[in-house]
């Protein structure tokens, strides 16, 4: 039996009536653009991360270039970015035509705080703190840099629902959160989604403008704007996953702990590491092995399915290595993207089934 990568059919399989009798009212009420379900859902996000404003937008990269359009920042701005994550975080910066820095990332995989303080300019205006994998950042350090150098932050959730700090759920920490509800995100709708949180009044009506055409009613354009909504079929799935969100997380904190367990006695292996206070909703389980191409194939044959996030670190890809790679060529980033790889975690698989994905991988460096 091939032990798949993802598979949201499991997942699927015990919220489907409710789903389909969401998506069958919003049909017959012709609730498609805006509604209840969409409110609601914004409702009940905010009350769940403990923060005053979500704003349901169209995806994940969208909430990103919205976020920083609404910091209207100054012109020739620095946005500093890790260079390890999915490209949207730098695409962002950017499509609103501000500078773009990579800074290295560490052993937590994000963001580096030496890297970060060495980075830092007159210009720097904003830092995108991504939470890689489900793995909270080193928010204490990097919120002290933000006091001293009064940058803004944009915490990139997009692979960390639920995750915590502190006993808090990160995207609160800075200016603004943005999270993806791509399918595959530990909560994903059926189609694209994604939304901005904060606490600030004034950037959350400002990005409800730009994500309404520039304005908060019909036939208002005060600023430009453009198209960017949370649908309200996508917000109505979103809310009955919502309520299996914790059970999830912490089945896969279950399923890292045997991982954890079972590999931590091979010395060829590395772990991710984490940081104090920090609870990780482990989107993604990934370990750093020198011989990750050769582990990789042996699962394959074994019918494990394996992934990398990501294979190429940002500064080494087509659209930026002209302008960048040159300053990023030592970093650990681009030597950490020829060692990952990202092991099967999630509802799909028993705690039975990790191990003995443990026991391959055991058997593989024969120890
Ligand atoms: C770290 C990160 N940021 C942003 C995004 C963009 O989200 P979306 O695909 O919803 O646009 C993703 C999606 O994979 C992501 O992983």
């Amino acid at each position: 039996m091939k032990l798949r990568f993802l598979d949201l059919r499991k997942q699927n399989l015990n919220i489907e009536n409710k789903i389909i009798n969401s998506i069958k009212k919003n049909i017959s009420s012709s609730s498609f653009i805006g509604g209840s379900d969409l409110i609601n859902f914004e409702k009940e996000f905010k009350n769940y991360l403990n923060i005053k404003y979500c704003l349901g937008l169209a995806n994940g990269t969208d909430a990103l270039e919205i976020a920083i359009k609404t910091l209207n920042l100054k012109k020739n701005s620095e946005v500093l970015v890790p260079a390890n994550t999915w490209i949207s975080t730098a695409e962002a910066v950017l499509n609103n035509n501000f500078k773009l820095k990579f800074v290295d990332v560490d052993e937590t995989h994000n963001i580096c705080i030496k890297d970060l303080k060495n980075k830092i300019s007159k210009n720097t205006r904003a830092v995108i703190v991504v939470h890689l994998y489900g793995n909270p950042a080193n928010l204490k350090k990097i919120l002290a840099l933000k006091r001293k150098h009064k940058f803004k932050i944009i915490e990139d959730c997009a692979q960390s629902h639920g995750a915590e700090y502190n006993g808090k759920k990160i995207s609160t920490f800075g200016d603004i959160g943005t999270f993806s509800f791509f399918p595959s995100k530990n909560l994903g709708c059926y189609g694209d989604g994604g939304c901005v949180v904060t606490k600030n009044k004034k950037l959350y009506v400002n990005m409800k403008k730009i994500a309404n055409h520039g304005g908060l009613k019909k036939n208002s354009h005060q600023i430009l704007g453009r198209n960017s909504r949370l649908d309200n079929i996508q917000a109505g799935i979103l809310r009955i996953k919502l309520k299996e969100l914790d059970k999830w997380i912490n089945y896969r904190n279950r399923q890292a702990k045997v991982y954890y367990e079972n590999l931590s006695k091979i010395k060829s292996i590395k772990f991710v590491k984490r940081i104090k206070n920090s609870k990780s909703s482990f989107h993604l389980m990934v370990i750093k092995t020198k011989y990750r191409n050769e582990l990789k194939k042996y699962l394959h044959k074994k019918n494990i399915e394996t992934a990398i996030h990501y294979p190429k670190s940002l500064p080494e890809t087509d659209l930026f290595k002209k302008n960048h790679l040159n300053y990023c060529k030592k970093m650990f980033s681009l030597k950490y993207s020829k060692e990952i790889i990202s092991l099967p975690i999630g509802e799909h698989l028993t705690l039975r089934q990790i191990k003995y994905i443990c026991k391959i991988i055991i058997k593989f460096f024969d120890v």
